[in-house]
This record gives structure tokens, sequence and C-alpha cells, in this order.
């Protein structure tokens, strides 16, 4: 697996919005730019989006971004519907401003930040994953934050603290897909500490250079290209160091159907359809699955000794 850092992105990969940048925004965008400077980053230009991206990554080298329209526009987001391309429209008037993160549980100190702390957090990356979703459809997306690590390195865990687990916000008013059993509410996911710790997992607030779009996650979600999409976990209030191990949404929905680790593996069907092959997103035909969607280099160590078709 090659990783390569890049400092440019090709044109026709993005959408140039410096163009059309208002005044309020380029002198937000200049106070920030002295804050990340002040904090020692080095500062990248980003050519296209809001945020100020102190460092690039492709993580799918060769392959191209899918369209911000696209990505921003097919959405599974199940506390508003279930209809791919009804979230962005349901999601309109969700209110993300305030917005806070509380993190509890085995933990040295129990924090909690506004949306603003955690952007000021680390420094803003940009990484382009490939994300696979377990219904067979994939996106390569440059996502914007920093990685988990950095967070949970900050609340210090307790040495009995061995996994964690995420909470999504629950707003009857707001969310009308909340109103069917489809899930149990909140929406929960989790993972093993050291899966968490891996670099890869990442903090997201934003996307393609801007603000994270309600569909996607607003106003801050986690991203984990190895494991099937619906592990990255959107819109987050909570996070809960535990000893045990975390019930998760789907796998209470379907047991047999959807694992606690759902690492992206073509050799382990769903008991409905075949792993083996994914549609992306703006290109025509199937694609081969890659193992952990790619990302083996970085991640099979940690189930290394696991019986993968049992733990799936
Ligand atoms: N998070 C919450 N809270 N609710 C959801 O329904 N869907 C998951 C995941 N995170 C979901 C969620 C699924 S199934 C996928 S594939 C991804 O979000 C989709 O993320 P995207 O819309 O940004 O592509």
């Amino acid at each position: 697996m090659l990783i390569k850092k890049i400092s440019d992105i090709t044109e026709n990969e993005v959408t140039d919005k410096s163009l059309y940048l208002s005044r309020r925004d380029f002198i937000k965008r200049t106070t920030l730019t002295s804050a990340a400077l002040a904090a020692g980053f080095s500062f990248i230009p980003n050519a296209y989006g809001g945020l100020n991206i102190v460092k690039k990554t492709n993580m799918a080298i060769g392959e191209k971004v899918t369209k911000e329209k696209a990505a921003k526009s097919y959405n599974n987001f199940y506390e508003f519907t279930t209809d791919k391309e009804d979230v962005k429209k349901l999601m309109e008037n969700f209110p993300t401003d305030p917005w806070e993160i509380e993190i509890t549980g085995l933990v040295n100190k129990p924090l909690k930040f506004s949306i603003d702390e955690v952007k000021r957090f680390a420094g803003t990356e940009e990484r382009i994953y490939r994300l696979r979703c377990v219904e067979g459809w994939s996106m390569v997306i440059p996502w914007n934050g920093f990685s988990l690590s950095e967070l949970i390195k900050k609340c210090e865990p307790l040495s009995t603290a061995k996994y964690i687990q995420f909470v999504t916000k629950l707003n009857k008013k707001h969310m009308p897909g909340v109103r069917s059993n489809v899930l149990d509410w909140p929406y929960i996911e989790g993972l093993r500490m050291d899966e968490a710790m891996n670099p890869l997992a990442m903090l997201v607030f934003g996307m393609y250079g801007d603000e994270l779009p309600n569909q996607n996650g607003a106003p801050v979600r986690v991203i984990l290209p190895w494991k099937y999409g619906f592990k990255s976990i959107k819109s987050i209030v909570r996070i809960v160091f535990t000893d045990e191990q975390p019930a998760t949404s789907w796998n209470i929905a379907a047991p047999d159907e959807y694992g606690f680790y759902a690492n992206v593996n073509p050799k382990v069907d769903h008991p409905r359809w075949s792993q083996a092959r994914e549609r992306r997103i703006g290109r025509f035909g199937k694609i081969d699955t890659l193992p952990f969607n790619g990302y083996a280099e970085q991640v099979a160590n940690l189930y290394k000794g696991m019986d993968l078709r049992r733990f799936f």
C-alpha cells in the first residue's frame, strides 16, 4: 500500500470554491490560518474549501475522488429516513449549533468539548479514504479532521478501558426516522481500544475542505476506512470508555448479519449477498473489494490470530 502526501489535488476532481468565498469567510479563514501557524502547523493553502488544511494524505492512490455532489446527496442516516436520496432534504433544519461532545467512563479526565474546541484541538488534516458500504457501494472521499487517538490521549483512559462506545444525538423533534423501529435509538457504535488508537481512525468535522454537511454527519463523526460504512457513526454527542464490548445498533438489530468488527472482507459474505465486489459511485461496472478495504497493511495486525469468519 502506497501512502503519499499530496499538496495538490487535480482540478477536475474538486470544485474551486475560493472563487466565490465571501469577505467574511476570507477574514475567518485568515484568522484561523494565523492560529494554525501559531500552533506550529505548516500551512498548505487549501484550493477549494473553507477549512485550513495543514496536511494532506492520499490513501486511495490512483483512484478518482467521488464527485462532491454525489457524496453529499446519497446518504445513509436512518434517524431521518431509509431513503438515501431524501436524507439531505429532511436534514435541512437539523440544528447542529451549539453542540457538545461529552467524554465519560473509564478515563482520568472526563471532558466536554464544544465543536469549536474540537476543531481547534489538533491541526485539520485531509485524508482521502475509500469508504465501502455494507450494501455494496463505495466512494472515495477527502475527509477533514484528525486521528481519533489525539482526542483519546487527551482524556487519559484508565488501563481498564478496553473499548470505546460512540453515541449519536437523539433529537425526536427533528429526526422523523426515529419513529420507526428499524433500529434501537440512539444510534450507537463501538471499537476495541487498539482499533480506536490506530492512526487511520479519524474524528471528522469536514469533507472536501468544508464543514460537514448535515447529511454526512454534522458537526462531528467518526470515519473508519477499513470497516463497513455503518461503523462510521455520524453526529456524535457522547464517547464512553468501557471495560466490556459495547452494544452496537446494527448488531442489536440483526446479529447474524452485522458483527461488532465489521471489517471489510470480500471472503465473508453477508448472509443475503456477496461482499466480493462493489459498485464505485460515479463509475461503470463493479470492482473487486479488497481485504480491509485496501488498508490491510495498516490494520491487519490488529486481528492477528482471530478467526475473521467468527469475528465478522
Ligand atoms: N450514523 C448514524 N447516526 N445513523 C446512520 O444511519 N449510517 C451509517 C454511517 N453512520 C448511519 C450512521 C452507514 S450505513 C453508512 S454507509 C455511512 O454512515 C454513510 O455515510 P455518508 O452518508 O457520509 O456516506
